[in-house]
């Protein structure tokens, strides 16, 4: 399939280039057809700054779930005012939040994981579809170091369940340097993890991690699931 030799083209070409690099090179490649996912996390952060600072035409999408932490809301107006950007806001489908919290509660995704992932479907893989259509390449801020599960990814894939490519420029940053590079350009970042907070999803979903425990560990920490919401399914 064509597709598939382009891309393995691409991700040659994009061994040998920095994230910052990488990320020009796909805007040129795929005009006003790349668009970046950002849950406000560190490693989204290191992204924003990236496409800000070169003015890359990229535009950037987050997904209100509705139940997120407000330091994360806070986050994203702050980034906005300090990069100029205006980072779009997908939400919801009323009607099916409406009936997800009639027919489970309004906690019902502590009840089983089906619950738990009827709810991530509602509040982040339905709109995640909507902000996606139309474009050709998505970019999120996935790192092999977070868990096994994602060790094996690769920098650009085709992503089968949303039909576009996929572009993950900090694959291969390790937790260190993206922590490095946060500070040394004084990149705004949420002040819960410097409460213990790594991994930062909903905030009934997601807690505090104790050292030495793995990265996604505060993640439906009650699940003995392979701690994925749908986003990035394989
Ligand atoms: S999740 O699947 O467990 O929620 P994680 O929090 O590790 O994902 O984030 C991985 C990437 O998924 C982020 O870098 C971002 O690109 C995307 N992502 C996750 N949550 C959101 C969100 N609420 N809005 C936009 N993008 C998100
Ligand atoms: Fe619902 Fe929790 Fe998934 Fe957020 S992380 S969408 S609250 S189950």
């Amino acid at each position: 399939m064509s597709q598939k030799l382009n891309l393995s083209d691409l991700e040659s070409r994009l061994d040998s280039l920095s994230a910052g690099e990488g990320l020009a090179l796909v805007a040129e490649l795929f005009p006003g057809k790349v668009v970046f996912s950002t849950s406000l996390g560190q490693e989204d952060q290191v992204i924003t700054q990236l496409i800000a600072t070169q003015t890359l035409p990229i535009s950037i999408f987050s997904l209100d779930t509705g139940r997120l932490f407000g330091e994360t809301l806070d986050l994203l107006s702050r980034t906005d005012a300090k990069y100029k950007t205006k980072i779009q806001v997908y939400y919801p489908t009323t009607s099916s939040v409406e009936k997800l919290v009639n027919e489970i509660g309004i906690n019902g995704f502590y009840d089983s994981v089906e619950n738990r992932k009827s709810c991530c479907f509602v509040r982040k893989v339905e709109p995640l579809k909507r902000a996606l259509a139309g474009n050709e390449v998505w970019v999120t801020g996935l790192r092999a170091e977070q868990s096994a599960n994602r060790s094996d990814m690769k920098r650009i894939e085709w992503d089968e369940a949303n039909q576009i490519i996929k572009y993950n420029p900090l694959l291969d940053w390790t937790f260190d340097q993206m922590i490095a590079y946060i500070n040394e350009k004084n990149i705004p970042y949420n002040p819960l993890h410097n409460k213990g907070f790594i991994s930062i999803g909903c905030a009934p979903c997601t807690r505090a991690i104790e050292p030495g425990e793995d990265a996604r560990a505060g993640r439906w920490w009650w699940e003995d699931s392979k701690k994925e919401c749908g986003l990035h399914a394989k």
